[in-house]
């Protein structure tokens, strides 16, 4: 759907590179001509995609073992990165995730998915945002949120209090840099099965069935469809959009939030006849 070259030599910093989402977007970003790196905490991961998406599309991809939450690893690594040349656009992707009870979480529970989430986010947008704005250099950042963001979810709270401050983030400093060339923009994705999310988020196939049947696509989205979404939102296709999180979900969350849905869902037949207007 796009032209070979839509990305072509654009430097692209995917947190998380190395599985699911980010890997998908990396092998996108590859075939449209993008130079990419992919930071996570499993070199072995990272050295393994790198190989692979190097093998399948040609592309140039740099693996880079670094722990986001941990702020001056992070700086060092967007150091060494800048040393070939700035990035031009990063995707905060990077993240933790578990079922729970939130009266059963430790506070280290808490601070290894925020740590992740929100802290690590803020480390990648700074390090890179500060050397762009001081060689007003243009850039783009993608970050990947989660349709609870704006509504929270039981038995993640973690995640939605942290997801919920990166789209805070998002739109805050689409403001406050957009004037100085830095777009910044956000996906909220719905479910899409990936290892990562699946294994720690829908531990029974029963689960995966009625999570399907909740869509009312009636499906699952799949990595291509987020790859190309976050490529159109890094290229300058979209140079006009700033401070957007778009929704790909199928339209699961408007479903989940409409106030009927479950109940309408529930009425016989009989009870809709008895529900029209009567004949006077
Ligand atoms: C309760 C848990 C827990 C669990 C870990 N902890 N797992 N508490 N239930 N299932 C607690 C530990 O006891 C520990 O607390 C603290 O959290 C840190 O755990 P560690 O294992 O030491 O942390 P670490 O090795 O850093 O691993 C981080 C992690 C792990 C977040 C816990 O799950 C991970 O590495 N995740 C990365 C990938 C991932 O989560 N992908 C899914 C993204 S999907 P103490 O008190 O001992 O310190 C997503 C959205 C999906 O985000 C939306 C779908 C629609
Ligand atoms: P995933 O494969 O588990 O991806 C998470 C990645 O983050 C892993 O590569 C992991 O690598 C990396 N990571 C975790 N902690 C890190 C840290 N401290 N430092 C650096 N990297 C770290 O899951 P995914 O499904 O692709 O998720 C990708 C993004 O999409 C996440 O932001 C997630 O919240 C979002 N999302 C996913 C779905 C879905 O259904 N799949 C839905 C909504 C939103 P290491 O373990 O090697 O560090």
């Amino acid at each position: 759907m796009f032209k070979p070259d839509l990305l072509l030599n654009r430097r692209i910093l995917i947190t998380g590179g190395g599985t699911g989402l980010g890997k998908g977007a990396a092998q996108k970003f590859l075939e449209l001509g993008a130079e990419v790196y992919i930071c996570g905490r499993r070199e072995e991961v990272l050295q393994a995609t790198a190989q692979e998406l190097h093998q399948r599309t040609g592309g140039r991809i740099h693996p880079l073992r670094c722990d986001v939450r941990d702020p001056a690893a992070v700086d060092e690594m967007i150091a060494s990165i800048w040393a070939g040349g700035p990035l031009d656009a990063l995707m905060n992707n990077a993240a933790g995730n578990f079922l729970a009870r939130t009266e059963d979480l430790s506070l280290g529970a808490f601070q290894s998915v925020i740590g992740i989430v929100l802290m690590g986010s803020l480390h990648t947008t700074l390090a890179c945002g500060r050397r762009w704005l001081a060689a007003r250099h243009h850039a783009a950042v993608l970050n990947i949120t989660t349709t609870y963001t704006t509504t929270g979810s039981a038995y993640v709270v973690p995640s939605a209090v942290a997801k919920a401050g990166v789209h805070s983030l998002t739109r805050s400093l689409a403001v406050e840099w957009g004037n100085r060339g830095i777009r910044m923009n956000a996906i909220a994705p719905g479910p899409i099965p990936t290892e990562g999310a699946f294994s720690r988020l829908l531990p029974r196939p029963e689960l995966e069935e009625a999570a399907k049947q909740r869509n009312p696509l009636g499906r699952f989205g799949t990595v291509e469809e987020f790859a190309n979404l976050a490529a159109f939102l890094l290229s300058d296709a979209s140079s006009y959009i700033n401070g957007e999180v778009v929704t790909m979900d199928g339209g699961e969350w408007l479903q989940g939030a409409g106030e009927f849905t479950a109940l309408g869902r529930q009425l016989t037949e009989a009870e809709w006849q008895m529900m029209k207007p009567r004949k006077k």
